[in-house]
């Protein structure tokens, strides 16, 4: 029979409770090992149950499924965290978390209100960075959790969690304060019953809040959606979106007194952040024709509006006004774009590519496309034949015509 949420969320307060006791931990090593040895969930939960009780075999299997999945995230840290699903989903990436503290911080502030802590990420850096941590959540799981790992990772000392509700305290702000804190990180629920939240106003706490908070409490950092419209962005307030390996992972809303500039591309490759500033909007990049080198911007620099500033960098152009390619006659060793050198340019038309392809030897694509509404993956199984060369095929619109571009050949 369904439990109703409340009697639902009291028992996996409860379940957490049990976890962070010794035999729980005895459990969780035990789910842990098991899972680590590839034993499948129906035979591990038989064994857990013969072996640590029914109470703690489900609980301690479903924490190790989610710990094993974090690993990759958090590392080591991650045998010593506490996650649910939904949890771990909305966990931002450590060190970016760390990487924000340390900014937040800089200013020289000492407190800071984690409006919606969840499993108490970003409250764990703040602490790590040095700061005393009030930890808000209306879930009574998240706080069970942030107060856990809060412990587990060896700062409570400089944590208190709460229950409240951030609409509320962020109305009740004072002074540049919010709840006491001279600094505020606020991470909005941005998914209801699993699916993703595109309008700003349905996000928990909503958008009327983040404005708020940023007017307010000068010294504070919001994560938003990477797709958040630019109009959006109060003035006085930076937004930085960041990319990790080529894919957005985050975006965020500086307030006045943490603010440096009006947008900033982060891009981290290898490891290593590299940042594009702009401190007003540079404008469109120029357009020209076709040249030998065909850059992908990455996502972060599309995102932030900053193409042409790469463009500058690159002494490129836009293929087109509308599409975020651009063209130079030379490769980029840059952070900003990905680098393909253009074999053939020819007016979109699926059998003169395909009879282009077959005379250059080329059996097997990777389809890209921007501004055009082939399914990549169908036109690369169109293009596909028994030839061994490869190459990279770019569906898009040059000055307004459909267009494909045939880079990268190789045998
Ligand atoms: C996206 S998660 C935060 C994730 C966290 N920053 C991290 O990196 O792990 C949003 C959290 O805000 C909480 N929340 C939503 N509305 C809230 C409100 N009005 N007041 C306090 N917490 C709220 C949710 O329960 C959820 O735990």
């Amino acid at each position: 029979m369904d439990r109703e949420p409340e009697e639902q969320t009291a028992e996996t307060v409860r379940q957490l409770r049990a976890l962070a006791t010794p035999e729980g931990a005895a459990a969780l090593s035990r789910a842990g090992a098991l899972l680590a040895d590839g034993v499948d969930a129906v035979a591990a939960l038989t064994r857990l149950r013969a072996e640590v009780g029914a109470d703690l075999a489900g609980p301690a299997w479903g924490i190790a499924r989610q710990r094993h999945k974090a690993r990759s995230a958090f590392g080591a840290d991650a045998d010593r965290l506490l996650f649910t699903s939904d949890t771990l989903e909305q966990a931002g990436r450590p060190e970016l978390a760390a990487r924000r503290a340390t900014r937040l911080l800089a200013g020289g502030a000492d407190s800071v209100a984690d409006l919606g802590c969840a499993a108490g990420t970003d409250t764990i850096a703040l602490a790590r960075a040095g700061a005393r941590v009030l930890a808000v959540d209306v879930d009574p799981v998240a706080r069970e959790l942030t107060a856990l790992n809060v412990e587990a990772l060896g700062v409570a000392d400089d944590v208190w969690v709460v229950a409240g509700d951030a609409v509320e305290m962020v109305a009740a702000a004072r002074g540049g304060e919010v709840a006491g804190c001279g600094a505020a990180v606020l991470d909005p629920a941005r998914r209801a019953g699993g699916r993703r939240q595109l309008d700003p106003d349905r996000w928990s706490p909503p958008w009327s809040t983040v404005v708020e908070l940023l007017a307010k409490v000068p010294t504070s950092v919001v994560k938003v959606a990477p797709g958040l419209d630019h109009d959006r962005v109060p003035a006085g307030v930076e937004a930085e979106w960041v990319s990790v390996g080529g894919s957005i992972v985050e975006a965020l809303l500086w307030g006045p007194a943490v603010s440096r500039t009006w947008r900033r591309a982060t891009v981290v490759r290898d490891g290593v952040p590299h940042e594009l500033v702009a401190d007003t909007d540079p404008g469109p990049a120029p357009t020209g024709p076709v040249r030998g080198w065909l850059h992908e911007p990455d996502p972060a620099v599309i995102r932030s509006g900053l193409v042409s500033l790469a463009a500058a960098d690159l002494t490129a152009t836009l293929i087109d006004p509308t599409i975020a390619y651009l063209t130079s006659d030379a490769r980029a060793e840059s952070p900003w774009v990905s680098s393909y050198r253009v074999d053939e340019v020819l007016p979109f038309n699926l059998k003169k590519l395909k009879a282009l392809l077959r005379e250059r030897g080329v059996g097997r694509v990777v389809v890209k496309k921007r501004g055009s509404a082939i399914e990549p993956e169908t036109l690369s199984r169109q293009l596909r034949t028994d030839a061994s060369g490869t190459a990279t095929v770019v569906v898009t619109r040059v000055a307004g015509a459909p267009t494909a571009l045939i880079c990268d050949v190789s045998d």
